[in-house]
């Protein structure tokens, strides 16, 4: 059976109480964590930036997989990849031309780190067909992007197997929006290999069932 990675969202996570909350899901089984990093711009929201990246590196090794959800994302490569982040997934939208994309993932590679690309809802698979076999993850959105529990869409699960029988390489396929036990099963038999939860993990009072029942 292939490993699927589950990433818990740190988004719906006690923000007051963050390194707390990240042991606790690393003991949970968890071994990366999504950052959601939003700038009230690309989308209706604030969230986090470098510096709560650079103190997170500080207090855990487990993969720091920071998804961007901001304009002009070439400008913010440097400083997110100098603050620890392992993966830097950026939003296929927020770039001007495909020049602008293929840019931006070398830069990403200069340091070293995993280059992830995103897809909002209503983006066809078929738009990014032509960088993935430069990425190391591509992330399938499953909501609009913003906002910690919303409703899975179905439709964009459906993007998946045509993700997937276009790759070469052993990139990772990512699903981010409303995660829960149910979706889980769906994204995974359409051959999703990384899970994002929010709500789900965060809203558990048992991390470690809520884990387990997305594997
Ligand atoms: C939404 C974010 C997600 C969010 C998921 O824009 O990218 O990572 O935290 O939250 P849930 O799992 O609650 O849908
Ligand atoms: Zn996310």
């Amino acid at each position: 059976m292939n490993k699927i990675i589950i990433s818990p969202s740190i988004l719906s996570a006690d923000f007051a109480n963050l390194e707390k909350e990240i042991q606790a899901v690393k003991e949970a089984g968890a071994e990366w964590i999504h950052i959601d990093v939003m700038d009230g711009h690309f989308v209706p929201n604030i969230t986090i930036g470098v510096p709560v990246v650079k103190s997170l590196r500080k207090v855990t090794d487990l993969v720091l997989d920071t998804h961007l959800m901001i304009e002009n994302p070439e400008r913010y490569i440097e400083p997110f990849a100098k603050a620890g982040a392992d993966i830097l997934t950026f939003h296929y939208e927020a770039c001007k031309d495909s020049d602008h994309v293929n840019e931006i993932i070398s830069k990403i590679k200069h340091f070293g780190i995993k280059a992830g690309l995103s897809i909002k809802p209503k983006t066809a698979p078929e738009e990014i067909f032509e960088f993935l076999d430069r990425l190391d993850l591509l992330l399938v959105m499953t909501v609009e992007p913003g906002f910690g529990g919303q409703e899975f869409m179905h439709d964009c699960a459906m993007k998946i197997p045509l993700i997937k029988e276009k790759v070469q390489n052993d990139i990772i396929i990512q699903v981010d929006g409303g995660i829960n036990n149910l979706t889980a099963k769906i994204c995974k038999s359409l051959g999703a290999n990384s899970l994002v939860a929010g709500s789900y993990i965060y809203g558990n009072n048992d991390y470690k069932k809520a884990i387990e029942s997305l594997k």
